[in-house]
């Protein structure tokens, strides 16, 4: 027989009332959610012979108008449903799971509204459960109260144990080109390199820009000062993975992967070629030759300042398995296909659709088709580092997700917030949802691989 622990009192009416109470008292969340408006109904479902729970919350620039239990009414016509078992409500509220990272993974269901919507009011939705988490607190310490409205949060992930002495100095003994081995051509990223070297080839000192100049000198100010604030961004994220890529093509050749470094020479060049193609925009076009750091925001610094650099230069003393991982993240899921994705976007938005800078256009039609392999590897290392390796690599790679999800978000909302009416029209909800749409993709890309084989991983059709 075992002790029954009380039952969790979340989403309860007596709790939920508590939760308004608290809201309304949290100067955090009145700033935090200045700009939302609307309502949201929650559920946790049925669990042990318990009925579903449900609240309602009217939410009015920082202000909680409203909460209650549900009716099946308010789930019909609240902006937002939000769903989530038990057992996750519970991980939610103990702290182990963010609530943003919640929503993009799956785990909390956005039965109703759009994900796009809700992002650029993380800090509100966070805020938000933060006043949660604390009622569910005192509530669990409360008189007669166990353990049970404190979820456990999500155990540390156990470093796996120590790749196997490496060979990097060491004399070698044999080639594999010249023996039985050969080159396996049918590896993902030795086709990946075929494609470098087919779609890759293009120069950008070549670039006309001639039109792309006259173009600039005809936009007003503000559009002028958008486009230079993209560019500074990207020009800065050029020339960090440029430096920062190397450690990890280091450990692909230590490990004696051959048809993998061979693309990596491309993913190198191809780098180094977007940081050329953007510092002629600044030279040629804008002509702007001084300091563009102003343009940097708190978040963007954080990413490209720290996480980036610090994440690939572990590399040079932790190869392990689990490094790797966290590096491809940082670089390849948070840099490049949230970030440079949804950049390339915005310049794509700009441009075609406003039919101006013709030069500008060639160079992202390029860096696109350049992006999106180096995408395609990122998934696959990820893939079979999770396929070789098991949940350790996973739960890690998960958890940088979940840590940098947030931040790549916050430059994106850091750029429109610079603008009291954003030029050309731009959208914010456009761009998140663009980022965390592909983002997801991505994401269940890479958790297939938990089921997969390494040989299914590596030599996977495109
Ligand atoms: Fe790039
Ligand atoms: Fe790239």
């Amino acid at each position: 027989m075992h002790e029954r622990s009380s039952p969790s009192p979340v989403l309860t009416p007596p709790w939920i009332d508590r939760w308004a109470a608290e809201l309304r008292t949290s100067e955090a969340y009145r700033t935090a959610a200045a700009h939302w408006e609307g309502s949201i109904a929650f559920r946790r479902g049925a669990a042990d012979g318990e009925e579903e729970r449900r609240a309602f919350l009217d939410l009015h620039h920082g202000e909680c108008r409203e909460a209650r239990s549900a009716t099946r009414e308010d789930l019909d016509s609240a902006d937002y449903v939000i769903a989530a078992p038990p057992e996750i409500w519970e991980r939610l509220l103990g702290g182990g799971l963010d609530p943003i990272w919640g929503l993009v993974s799956g785990r909390l269901k956005l039965e109703r509204g759009s994900l796009a919507r809700l992002t650029p009011h993380a800090r509100a939705a966070k805020e938000l459960v933060k006043a949660a988490r604390r009622v569910t607190a005192e509530v669990s310490s409360g008189p007669g109260a166990t353990a049970a409205g404190s979820a456990t949060p999500t155990p540390p992930v156990a470093p796996p144990p120590a790749p196997p002495a490496r060979a990097s100095g060491e004399r070698r003994t044999s080639f594999r080109t010249t023996s039985a081995g050969g080159l396996d051509r049918e590896l993902f990223p030795f086709r990946l390199f075929q494609k470098a070297k087919r779609f890759g080839i293009w120069d950008p000192a070549a670039i006309n820009f001639a039109t792309d100049r006259r173009d600039w000198v005809g936009l007003a100010d503000d559009e002028r000062d958008v486009l230079l604030r993209l560019t500074a961004l990207f020009q800065g994220g050029e020339e960090a993975v440029t430096l920062d890529l190397l450690p990890l093509i280091q450990v692909i050749a230590e490990e004696g992967r051959l048809e993998e470094e061979m693309y990596l020479t491309s993913f190198l060049w191809e780098e180094a070629k977007h940081v050329e193609a953007f510092r002629r925009f600044l030279d040629d076009v804008a002509r702007e030759t001084g300091d563009l750091s102003r343009y940097e925001t708190p978040a963007y610094r954080r990413i490209f300042h720290d996480e980036l650099p610090t994440a690939l230069g572990r590399l040079r003393s932790d190869p392990s398995p689990v490094a790797q991982a966290e590096a491809s993240v940082t670089y390849n899921m948070i840099v490049e296909g949230v970030l440079a994705e949804t950049g390339y976007h915005a310049y794509h938005s700009v441009l075609d659709r406003h039919g101006i800078l013709p030069g500008m256009q060639t160079v992202v039609a390029h860096l696109k088709n350049d992006e999106a392999r180096h995408l395609a590897y990122g998934v696959h290392l990820l893939s079979r580092l999770v396929a070789e390796h098991g949940d350790t690599v996973w739960q890690a790679t998960e958890g940088r997700m979940e840590r940098l999800l947030d931040p790549a978000l916050e430059v994106v909302e850091e750029v429109f917030a610079a603008y009291e009416v954003m030029p050309f029209g731009l959208c914010l909800e456009e761009f998140t949802e663009f980022a965390v749409d592909q983002f997801r993709r991505r994401l269940v890309r890479v958790e297939k691989a938990r089921g997969q084989t390494l040989e299914e991983v590596v030599h996977q059709a495109d």
